[in-house]
């Protein structure tokens, strides 16, 4: 057996996978985000793991047989925030999360000196783990004095598991401080920001094993001896994992709390400029690409509450097929932008609210604003050379079919809708697990998943979805202008 955790923002999920890869028994337990101060995003990772107790807890209650015979351990974990331990491993603060963008000045100071794009391949966008260190050295400078270990979430966890500190080139990538072409810790990087190399953990492939359980949670859980823990890696790059995307064209669109557009690629070919992410992935010699939004489901979560609805009930308003693009217009910046803007200043805006406006028209128009901000992100990719001919459509916001046939006709592209089942980043950890455990082909275990339906884009649409994408296209320096 293997188990993926997936370390996610408002929970942790644990699957248990068997030797062929096939899922058995799964878990989940959530947790909250503080936000003590508006732009302000933490966690308290005692939090983790706690959840990650609970977890392994029913899993084993419902499965004790077989959660003995466990092999190995694979964890995917939100990237970019920063976990501060101490000289003993003591948790120093709250970590600040990846959606955190406190250290948006310290981020545009890292950015702008020479190295950092040209040596990570990206951006430093406010929500990575560099400018939040730096952050903490001008604003808790007492904190700073004692950080023995910079940690990612998933490097924390890997720590609690094995006692050994490590990290994973994919989630490195999201710090700024990787060389990602190289995968290595860029020194003149570390130095820069005022980081001592020993500060940072040893880097492992994704699969590749970092430590062993530790005795005591091995006896707690009633496991073996030598329980294998892997590299595992940065959710992105984990969850492409779990569909199978790591060949040169492979690719998916993700609508979770974050929209992402990922492209699996061969080689490393960055273009910051493009504010197109480009990350080492968590198997040897790969690499990705993508466009990050900061707010896709959370968008609709946001006017679900507002509305004191749920998302669901909600989406349900706007029925199963489109009829065109709405008079209204949603620029969804509630935290902030990534790719294509790296503006984590600009905020949200509704236009052309009219008195007739409707439940529907506002849903409709939230649902393609995150649309058009997908699009924006394929512009992104497109521009770096990258193109593409038909993607997955993974996370909760696919439960919509309304939402995935404008999405398809926005981009013009096929998505692609995997039947029900296991396919997300705790299926991609606990194949890192099984990779790295039993020394099987990658290519092997990391399969795609059987599509049941293909979106296609409604022709009849396209040029009045690609008209209203010009508008909204012109709207954010209006917004800009005004903020
Ligand atoms: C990627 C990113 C998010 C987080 C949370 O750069 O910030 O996708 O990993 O899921």
């Amino acid at each position: 057996m293997y188990l993926g955790l997936d370390l996610g923002t408002s929970g942790l999920r644990g699957l248990l996978i068997d030797e062929d890869g096939n899922a058995i028994a799964s878990a989940e337990a959530g947790y909250t985000v503080n936000h003590p101060h508006p732009s302000w995003s933490e966690q308290d990772p005692t939090h983790w793991t706690t959840a990650c107790e609970s977890v392994i807890k029913k899993i084993r209650n419902e499965n004790d047989n077989v959660f003995s015979s466990l092999k190995g351990i694979g964890v995917s974990g939100h990237m970019h925030g920063a976990t501060l331990v101490d000289k003993n491993g003591g948790v120093l603060r709250p970590c600040m999360l990846w959606n955190d963008t406190r250290a948006h000045l310290e981020a545009g100071k890292l950015d702008a000196l020479e190295g950092f794009r040209e040596i990570s391949g990206n951006i430093v966008f406010p929500g990575f783990t560099a400018p939040k260190v730096l952050w903490l050295a001008r604003n808790e400078p007492e904190i700073f004095e004692k950080i023995a270990k910079i940690l990612l979430p998933k490097d924390y966890m890997n720590f609690w598991l094995t006692g050994t500190y490590s990290s994973d080139m994919s989630d490195a990538a999201g710090t700024a401080w990787l060389d990602c072409g190289k995968r290595e810790w860029s020194h003149d990087l570390l130095s820069k920001s005022g980081i001592r190399q020993d500060q940072v953990p040893d880097l492992f492939e994704g699969s590749e094993p970092v430590g062993t359980l530790r005795s005591e949670l091995a006896e707690k859980w009633g496991v073996g001896r030598n329980i294998i823990v892997v590299g595992g890696g940065g959710d992105n790059a984990v969850a492409a994992c779990g569909v199978g995307a790591f060949r040169e064209g492979d690719a998916f669109v993700s609508l979770g709390t974050s929209g992402v557009l990922l492209a699996a690629k061969d080689s490393f070919a960055p273009m910051p400029s493009s504010a197109v992410h480009t990350f080492c992935h968590a198997l040897p010699d790969r690499w990705y690409q993508m466009g990050v939004i900061l707010a896709a489901t959370d968008s609709l979560n946001w006017l679900s509450q507002l509305l004191d609805t749920d998302a669901e009930n909600l989406s349900s308003v706007v029925g199963k097929t489109i009829n065109g693009p709405n008079k209204m217009q949603f620029l969804p910046y509630l935290s902030g932008e990534r790719t294509p803007h790296n503006d984590s200043v600009i905020r949200g805006a509704i236009l052309n609210i009219d008195i007739t406006s409707t439940r529907g028209d506002m849903v409709q128009t939230i649902m393609e604003g995150v649309s058009f901000a997908l699009r924006d992100s394929l512009e992104a990719l497109n521009s770096t050379g990258t193109e593409l001919s038909q993607i997955l459509g993974i996370g909760g916001g696919t439960q919509s079919p309304f939402w995935v046939e404008q999405l398809a006709t926005v981009l013009n592209l096929q998505i692609d809708l995997p039947e029900k089942g296991e396919f997300g980043a705790a299926l991609g950890a606990a194949r890192l697990a099984l990779v790295g455990t039993s020394g099987q082909d990658p290519e092997a275990i990391m399969t795609t998943p059987k599509v049941a339906k293909s979106v296609l884009p409604r022709d009849e649409f396209i040029e009045e979805y690609q008209d209203a994408y010009e508008r909204y296209r012109k709207s954010y320096p209006a917004l800009r202008a005004l903020t």
